[in-house]
């Protein structure tokens, strides 16, 4: 019994949403040079827990949300930890997480789980490397 005005206002809130994820990449760090703190943040930013690492696959991947973006964390070998943007560096789609690479759903490049590398094009370049430590068993990024 959704009433048509309700749904309007529920697929501008969408439309909103979606703006406003934009407009907050578009001042992403190292954007206008605007900010007032000069240099005070860096190097200072606290980790940010983005995974638990018994819920990464050994040998595999998972997607999770890192400072308002898409990630994939890898674990390649038992304990060892890797992590790169999930932005495909073809066209800009997000890659998933599946058993052959990360996979591009939109023109199906492949990259290692691994090390991010290309091993299906049409990309050409890496998967940007993301920095992530381990803390125990949580996964920190940043
Ligand atoms: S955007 Fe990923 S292969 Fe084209």
């Amino acid at each position: 019994m959704t009433h048509p005005a309700d749904l309007t206002r529920r697929t501008l809130l969408v439309a909103g949403g979606a703006g406003t994820a934009l407009a907050l990449a578009a001042c992403a760090p190292g954007g206008d040079g605007a900010s007032t703190g000069a240099g005070t943040d860096q190097g200072t930013a606290t980790p940010t827990e983005v995974a638990v690492l018994s819920d990464v696959p050994v040998g595999g991947a998972i997607a999770v949300m890192f400072d308002g973006a898409q990630i994939i964390v890898s674990q390649p070998t038992a304990g060892e930890v890797v992590a790169f943007s999930a932005i495909c560096t073809h066209q800009g789609c997000i890659v998933v997480p599946e058993k052959k690479g990360l996979n591009c759903p939109c023109h199906q490049s492949l990259f290692d789980t691994a090390t991010g590398a290309v091993l299906q094009g049409p990309a050409t370049d890496p998967l940007p490397e993301v920095t992530v430590t381990l803390d125990g068993d949580k996964v920190l990024a940043g």
